[in-house]
């Protein structure tokens, strides 16, 4: 064991995750988990992430969006969080495109029931340029995916419900290369039991009770996945954690 003592501080603490090179994903794209946890693994508090973070997680997390080529979300979190499409500084927006990237990362809902309101801002405020996408499967209902469709860019990933592997082909497919995944906790858990989190980006919140939810719910029959700590930052009393998934096999504690 060795203590992480604390260095300079960082001018931008978003330059250490703008250099990150997401150019050699494991599998179809990359994808970065970004999600924030109390001291007790909480992921919410009375079903909503606000109070749980701080005022620097918050700044970074707006900011995060500067990496996504796409930002993608579990349906009950655009139900709970009230999403909206991303909104980048001018600044940020012009280092994306020197970086050859769209000026803003469009929102992918996934969703089976498609229990989704059309009328809201994710699909009425987007751009054309970064359309919303919903992300379903072939058993929805078809007068919601017909509602969906006037709504949104509707990809089929899955018969019975979305296949994590499809939905991300699909996104490669489209020419999206770095996916941000702004969970929740289910859908999370859905992308690491397919082996498709290359990186987790974790805050940890300097406090502690609330809902009995953790930040990655593991589907039935999930398998241990393992992480690399690549970088630690403080700000306050909150720390931030970059991880990113070891290739090799799972191995439990003993
Ligand atoms: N701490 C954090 O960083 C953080 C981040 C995000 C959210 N949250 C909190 O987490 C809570 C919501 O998270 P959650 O885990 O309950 O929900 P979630 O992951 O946001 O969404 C779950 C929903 O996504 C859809 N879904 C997931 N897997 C699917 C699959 N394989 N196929 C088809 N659809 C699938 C389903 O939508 P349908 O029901 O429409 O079929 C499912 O009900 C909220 O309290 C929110 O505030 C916390």
């Amino acid at each position: 064991m060795e203590p992480l003592e604390r260095g300079a501080p960082i001018p931008d603490p978003l330059t250490p995750y703008l250099e990150v090179d997401r150019t050699q994903p494991r599998h179809e794209c990359w994808v970065t988990g970004h999600m924030v946890a109390g001291l007790d693994g909480t992921a919410a508090i009375h079903g909503r992430v606000g109070a749980l973070s701080t005022e620097p997680d918050q700044d970074l997390f707006r900011r995060m969006r500067q990496i996504a080529d796409v930002v993608m979300v579990g349906a009950q979190t655009v139900r709970s969080e009230g999403y909206a499409p991303m909104r980048l500084s001018e600044s940020a927006r012009a280092q994306r495109q020197t970086r050859g990237q769209s000026e803003m990362p469009p929102v992918a809902v996934v969703s089976r029931s498609l229990d989704l309101d059309w009328s809201s801002q994710v699909f009425t405020a987007a751009p054309e340029h970064a359309r919303t996408i919903v992300i379903t499967c072939a058993k929805a209902d078809p007068v919601r995916l017909a509602a969906a469709e006037q709504a949104a860019t509707v990809i089929i990933a899955g018969e019975e419900r979305v296949e994590p592997a499809a939905a991300l082909q699909a996104l490669a497919g489209l020419g999206y290369q770095v996916v941000l995944c702004e969970g929740g906790p289910r859908w999370l858990g859905e992308l690491v039991a397919a082996d498709r989190l290359d990186e987790l980006c974790l805050s940890i919140s300097p406090m502690m009770g609330g809902d009995a939810l953790p930040v990655s719910v593991a589907p039935p029959g999930a398998g241990i996945a393992q992480f690399s700590l690549k970088s630690t930052m403080v700000a306050d009393d909150t720390l931030f954690l970059r991880y990113e998934a070891k290739p090799a096999a799972a191995e439990g504690r003993s």
